[in-house]
């Protein structure tokens, strides 16, 4: 039998998917084999790029744990992340643009009665955060589920670093009938993003610059309305315009008002679209 070459070798790898039952994952395979391969041909890839390719995702793969997610990390990098949240998310009006997640969310935060302090108490200058979670429309949302997390001051989270308690600057609010929620935290400092690792190595290979503009983590979600995953970006806050992972859209850069020394208020309503 002849060799199969160029697209006939792309031809013949898609082929081999027509038995799949399930047509997404036919559909994605397919794309993907001819984007791959498509890729290789334009970048007239040498087998020690290709080799050296296999092995940096080796690397993301045997970094990864419980607690460190490097190949959500990679995808942030390279900008597939925030690609994702722009297709699976609009820009409606009256609603929270949505941003990554990143990799540092870590479920089952404690649930805190309005107005208090997130978990672990953390040091830093104190932040007081108000609002109000509604529809489109405007129309308040009772009982919303805030989920918040952020860095602390030496710019880890806690499940960076094992010495921390485990929620530290987390905490989970509801909002009240009125649809206000209230919690109190430290103002978010710039940090920058993992580099001990492969993606570290990719990023110091190419010239980039690792910083994330200080900004607060947020999940809301509410009965009938779609989960948002968002940040709020500290206004003139460094390296605001160079987000390592692209995150940062106008809207979520909000004005972390200097209420008293070295005390801050941070105020914004979050809209949530209905789920579909
Ligand atoms: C974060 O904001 O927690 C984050 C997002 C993407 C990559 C690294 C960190
Ligand atoms: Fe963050």
């Amino acid at each position: 039998m002849p060799a199969l070459i160029g697209s006939q070798l792309t031809d013949e790898v898609v082929s081999r998917y027509k038995d799949c039952s399930d047509p997404r994952l036919k559909e994605i395979m397919t794309s993907l084999v001819k984007h791959l391969h498509s890729f290789a041909r334009e970048m007239k890839l040498t087998e020690q790029e290709w080799i050296k390719g296999i092995e940096f995702v080796t690397s993301v793969g045997q970094i990864c744990d419980e607690m460190r997610q490097e190949f959500i990390l990679l995808s942030d990098v390279l900008g597939l992340s925030m690609t994702v949240v722009e297709l699976n998310h609009g820009t409606g009006a009256g609603e929270t643009e949505a941003t990554v997640q990143g990799p540092f969310y870590v479920p089952g935060a404690p649930e805190l009665p309005k107005g208090a302090t997130v978990d672990g108490n953390p040091p830093g200058d104190p932040l007081d955060v108000t609002g109000v979670i509604h529809d489109p429309k405007g129309k308040p949302i009772a009982n919303a589920l805030i989920d918040v997390w952020q860095a602390g001051e030496d710019g880890l989270y806690s499940n960076q670093d094992p010495k921390k308690p485990k929620y530290e600057l987390r905490g989970k609010f509801r909002s009240d009938r009125d649809g206000t929620y209230h919690f109190k935290s430290v103002l978010p400092k710039g940090y920058q993003i993992p580099t001990d690792g492969p993606v570290g190595v990719l990023m110091r290979a190419t010239n980039r610059a690792p910083w994330r503009p200080a900004h607060l983590h947020f999940m809301v979600s509410a009965e009938g309305y779609k989960p948002l995953t968002t940040h709020l970006f500290v206004k003139g806050a460094p390296h605001i315009k160079e987000d390592a992972v692209f995150g940062v859209k106008e809207s979520l850069i909000q004005d972390f008002k200097a209420v008293g020394k070295n005390t801050y208020a941070l105020k914004y309503d979050f809209g949530l679209s209905p789920r579909a």
